[in-house]
C-alpha cells in the first residue's frame, strides 16, 4: 500500500474506533498517559506539543500538570480530536488546543515548544527517525521529548488467541505496527539516530483484570484489532464471537480476566547545544 493510501486507511480507522476508544475497558491509555505525563517532569508553565493525541490522553494529563502552560495537540483523525475536544471541555482545561494536523508536515516553527510528547503513536509513521527528528526539531534545545509504546507480549496471550482463531477464518495478519518498537533497545536505538540524548526508559505495568469477555470484545472492536472483524461474514462474526468467548473465559480467575499491558515510556532531552535539527 502507498503511504497516502496508509495513511488515510489509518484516519479512517481512528475515525471509525473513536466513539468507543475510550470505553473502559481500554483504560490503559489513560493509566499509560498518566505515567508518560509524569516523566515529562513539568514545572508548571511549559508550552507542550502532544503529537498523534488522539482523544486526548496524554494532552489532558499534561495540562492538569500545567497552571501556566499550554498543550497542543495534533492528531490526523477529526474523529478522535473531537472526543479530546469534549473531555477538555467536560473537565473545563482552558489550557489546550487540539489541531487536525499529519506529523508529517506539521511545521509550529522551530523550537516552539518546550517539550512534546508522542502516546502509542511513533510506531505507526513509515520512518519513525524521521517522525522523531519533526518532534524534537519542534522543542527547544534542553526541553524534553517522550514517547510511549507497547512491549511485545502486550496482552498476551488473548492477543494470541484471538489471532490463532481469526487465522482460521483465511483473515490474513498483516505487520503489527507496535512491534517495530517493543523493547527498550528500539527505543534507544531511535532516540540516538535522532541526536537525543539523557534519555531514560521505564517500563511500566498498565494492565488490569477484565470483568467479562464483554470487556475483551470492547478491546477488539474498539481497537485495530477491530479491521480485521471487519473482514467476517454477520454469520462468522456471530461463530467467532462464541467460540472465542469460551477460550477467553476458560482463563477466568476470581478476580477476572488478566489484561497484560505492559508500557515502554522513554523520556530524553534535546541537547542544549543543539544545532537546527533537519
Ligand atoms: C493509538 S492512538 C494514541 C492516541 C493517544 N496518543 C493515546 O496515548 O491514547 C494513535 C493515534 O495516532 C494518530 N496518528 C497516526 N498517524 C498520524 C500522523 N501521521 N499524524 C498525526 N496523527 C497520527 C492516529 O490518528 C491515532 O489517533
Amino acid at each position: 500500500m502507498d503511504p497516502n493510501s496508509r495513511k488515510y486507511k489509518l484516519k479512517e480507522t481512528f475515525d471509525a474506533a473513536s466513539a468507543g476508544y475510550d470505553t473502559p475497558a481500554l483504560r490503559f491509555f489513560v493509566h499509560a498517559a498518566d505515567q508518560l505525563a509524569g516523566r515529562m517532569q513539568l514545572a508548571g508553565d511549559e508550552r507542550i506539543l502532544d503529537v498523534a493525541c488522539g482523544t486526548g490522553a496524554v494532552s489532558l494529563a499534561c495540562a492538569e500538570r500545567l497552571g501556566a502552560g499550554w498543550v497542543t495537540g495534533i492528531d490526523l483523525s477529526e474523529g478522535m480530536l473531537e472526543q479530546a475536544r469534549a473531555k477538555a471541555a467536560a473537565r473545563q482545561l482552558g489550557n489546550l488546543s487540539f489541531h487536525c494536523t499529519d506529523l508529517e508536515s506539521m511545521d509550529f516553527g522551530a523550537d516552539a515548544f518546550d517539550g512534546a510528547c508522542c502516546g502509542f503513536g511513533v510506531f505507526f509513521l513509515p520512518d519513525m527517525e524521521a517522525a522523531l527528528r519533526t518532534i524534537a526539531r519542534h522543542v527547544r534545545p534542553g526541553g524534553a521529548i517522550g514517547i510511549s509504546s507497547f512491549t511485545g507480549a502486550v496482552m498476551e496471550p488473548l492477543s494470541s488467541a484471538f489471532v490463532d482463531r481469526i487465522q482460521t477464518y483465511g483473515v490474513e495478519i498483516p505487520p503489527l505496527s507496535w512491534k517495530r518498537l517493543d523493547d527498550a533497545p528500539k527505543h534507544r536505538a531511535l532516540y540516538a539516530a535522532c541526536g537525543i540524548e539523557a534519555v531514560e526508559t521505564h517500563a511500566v505495568q498498565a494492565g488490569y483484570h477484565l470483568a467479562s469477555f464483554d470487556e475483551w470484545w470492547d478491546i477488539l472492536w474498539f481497537s485495530g484489532f477491530r479491521g480485521l472483524l471487519n473482514q467476517l461474514s454477520a454469520a462468522e462474526l456471530a461463530q467467532f464471537r462464541q467460540d472465542h468467548r469460551a477460550e477467553i473465559e476458560d482463563r477466568a480467575t476470581d478476580q477476572g480476566i488478566w489484561l497484560d499491558v505492559e508500557v515502554l515510556i522513554s523520556v530524553g532531552r534535546r541537547p542544549e547545544a543543539a544545532p537546527a535539527l533537519k
